[in-house]
């Protein structure tokens, strides 16, 4: 297979950009005039996943801040509108920056005073499908719904105050946590799999892939719909572990080679890895991602998937359990002196 030479090299982290203090937003500029072109992709990505068929794959939780957010479908929305919807519902404050993607660092502080960044990058044309950089339409429309709830706040306020005075280590795993959650954690509601992650949730085609492995399952006999399906999804986890873990190290060994781009594979890592491993792909393992439980042990194991679709999706059982495995973590580095 011919390796595609412009790919990015997958590194878990998004390069670096060169970024000139002196072009950052001041608090009395946020707003910015889009050009027609930029309205009219925002236009395009928008009605891409605003459609009933992907919407009812979405967690409630989701549904109903997008009612609050009250976007224009044609119009990137301004920084005093989105704050007017935001703050009064969550104590949450937008701020426009022109770094395209912050340093978790900085990030975390500006997060410890319930501020979220939103970028002014945009995607272009070409990257209308998957964008391994958070642009503004991820940040808006993947997040801030969320941040209209009480819930989410609840949520987020989890990770800066444990981040700040995490070690090296434990930042990697809270780094992973948030990833697996709140970018691309999957939660059971009304018996079925829905999205809650923002990166899910901006990127039609890793939503619209994620959505064919709920109903591939249900199509393969590994997820009986009409009854309950977490405990049918750990069981299976549970029965297919071994093999789980080997194409969990099968990611890292990617990730470390910086071979985890595959454009041309759709951005799907799943089916390579386990014809490389000889994983017999039937079943529970059928599909391009794999669903496994929300669980801090296997989620410290596996890397950020940055330039590639996620080969693995953690679901929680209720957004109350995901609050509270996230706080069984986090709080105790949050409380040290
Ligand atoms: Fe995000």
């Amino acid at each position: 297979m011919a390796k595609n030479q412009n790919a990015p090299m997958y590194t878990g982290e998004i390069a670096k950009q060169e970024f000139d203090p002196t072009q950052e937003y001041s608090i009395e500029n946020q707003e910015i005039v889009f050009s027609p072109e930029q309205n009219a992709i925002w236009a395009d990505l928008f009605s891409g996943v605003h459609q009933p068929y992907l919407l009812e794959h979405l967690c409630r939780e989701y549904l109903t801040g997008l009612g609050f957010l009250q976007l224009d479908p044609r119009q990137i929305p301004s920084v005093a509108h989105l704050n007017q919807q935001i703050t009064p519902r969550s104590g949450w404050r937008i701020e426009r920056t022109a770094v395209r993607y912050t340093l978790a660092d900085d990030w975390y502080q500006k997060f410890a005073r319930r501020i979220f960044l939103i970028t002014d990058y945009l995607r272009t044309r070409e990257q209308m499908e998957f964008t391994p950089e958070p642009d503004m339409f991820h940040d808006i429309f993947g997040h801030l719904p969320f941040l209209t709830q009480e819930f989410y706040a609840r949520i987020e306020d989890k990770f800066a105050p444990a981040y700040l005075k995490a070690t090296s280590e434990e930042r990697e795993v809270i780094k992973r946590l948030a990833w697996y959650s709140t970018e691309f954690g999957l939660v059971v509601q009304e018996n079925r799999f829905k999205v809650f992650g923002a990166g899910i949730i901006s990127s039609r085609s890793e939503l619209t892939h994620t959505i064919m492995e709920f109903y591939r399952l249900g199509r393969d006999n590994v997820i009986d719909y009409s009854r309950e399906i977490f405990p049918q999804l750990q069981e299976n986890f549970a029965r297919h572990k071994a093999d789980v873990l080997r194409v969990i190290q099968g990611v890292n060994g990617l990730h470390q080679k910086g071979q985890m781009s595959s454009a041309e594979q759709g951005w799907s890592v799943v089916s390579a890895l386990c014809a490389q491993l000889q994983i017999p792909r039937a079943g529970y393992l059928g599909g391009e991602v794999i669903l496994a439980p929300f669980e801090l042990e296997t989620i410290a194991l596996i890397p950020k998937t940055v330039y590639a679709f996620n080969p693995m999706f953690f679901v929680c059982e209720s957004l109350e359990k995901m609050d509270a495995t996230l706080e069984s973590y986090l709080r105790p580095i949050a409380q040290r002196a």
